[in-house]
């Protein structure tokens, strides 16, 4: 079956937040505020506490996926302090690629992200491959070219699994989310408007119909991501290009995350009967 109504993904990413002590409360409580059947929820804590949500997540209804914040891009060895996907199966589903922090601070390239996003999807782990300019790449008039040059280079030769593969092992779920996030709107309080995200949505949908993906019926959620609350969801998710966010520091607050999510499940609804641009009254 292919379909093609793209799902609504909300998608937390609580970096370096949390305890393995505090991290299952925090899960709990942000899944009793946000249960909407027709939105994706995916929390991505800390590694150590990844078990813990596990945990406290087992069970709940709607489900919420747990996702990590990275993967190591051998399938073992000698690599010290790292993570390989292998590891993370029964862990977590989701897996976050290619963050700009970890571009910033490790130094990860596209050709790295490429071998991780590999070793993910070789252990059935969905992926959430971010991309995205910096502030002087924007004022150079580079971002298109940057965000086009990104994810070519992290998908490059990568085929997604077939449509019968997709539907047995990844379910529902897509198997590839892309998140947008400029660099300069990750944690600043400044984020892009709706239409820049939409733009570039458009650029990455582009560039995924270049490598192959379009022609083989995919239906890739692109989400925006950058200092995301539920004051401006509703901005990135009246635009029909973007189908949901990751989200940072307002992913810790379980009252922001019952208003992200909730504008989201205005989306999900709206789409599934057919209009998808839903006013952004929330
Ligand atoms: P932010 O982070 O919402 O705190 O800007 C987003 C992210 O880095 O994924």
């Amino acid at each position: 079956m292919i379909r093609l109504m793209r799902p609504v993904v909300i998608a937390a990413n609580w970096k370096m937040h949390t305890t393995p002590a505090d991290a299952g409360e925090l899960a709990r409580a942000i899944a009793a505020r946000t249960a909407e059947p027709d939105v994706t929820r995916v929390i991505c804590p800390p590694f150590v506490c990844l078990a813990a949500v596990r945990d406290a997540l087992a069970g709940v209804a709607p489900p919420v996926a747990v996702g990590a914040q990275n993967v190591h891009h051998e399938l073992a060895g000698a690599f010290t302090g790292e993570v390989s996907a292998a590891m993370l199966r029964g862990l977590a589903e989701w897996v976050i690629v290619g963050h700009s922090e970890r571009r910033r601070d490790a130094g990860e390239t596209d050709e790295l992200i490429n071998r991780k996003i590999r070793q993910a999807k070789d252990a059935l782990l969905h992926v959430i491959l971010c991309v995205g300019e910096r502030l002087d790449e924007r004022a150079d008039g580079q971002a298109e070219a940057v965000v086009r040059c990104q994810v070519a280079g992290c998908l490059a030769g990568i085929e997604a699994p077939s449509l019968a593969d997709r539907d047995v092992v990844w379910g529902d779920a897509p198997w590839l989310a892309i998140a947008y996030e400029p660099v300069w709107a990750i944690g600043t309080g400044r984020n892009a408007t709706g239409a820049d995200a939409a733009a570039m949505a458009d650029v990455i949908r582009d560039t995924l119909g270049d490598l192959g993906f379009a022609a083989r019926g995919e239906t890739i959620p692109v989400l925006y991501g950058g200092s995301v609350t539920s004051a401006n969801i509703g901005e990135f998710l009246a635009e029909p290009a973007i189908d949901g966010a990751l989200v940072g520091g307002a992913s810790l607050k379980p009252d922001e995350m019952a208003g992200i999510v909730a504008r989201a499940a205005l989306t999900a609804r709206a789409r599934r009967a057919g209009n998808p641009t839903p006013d952004a009254a929330a």
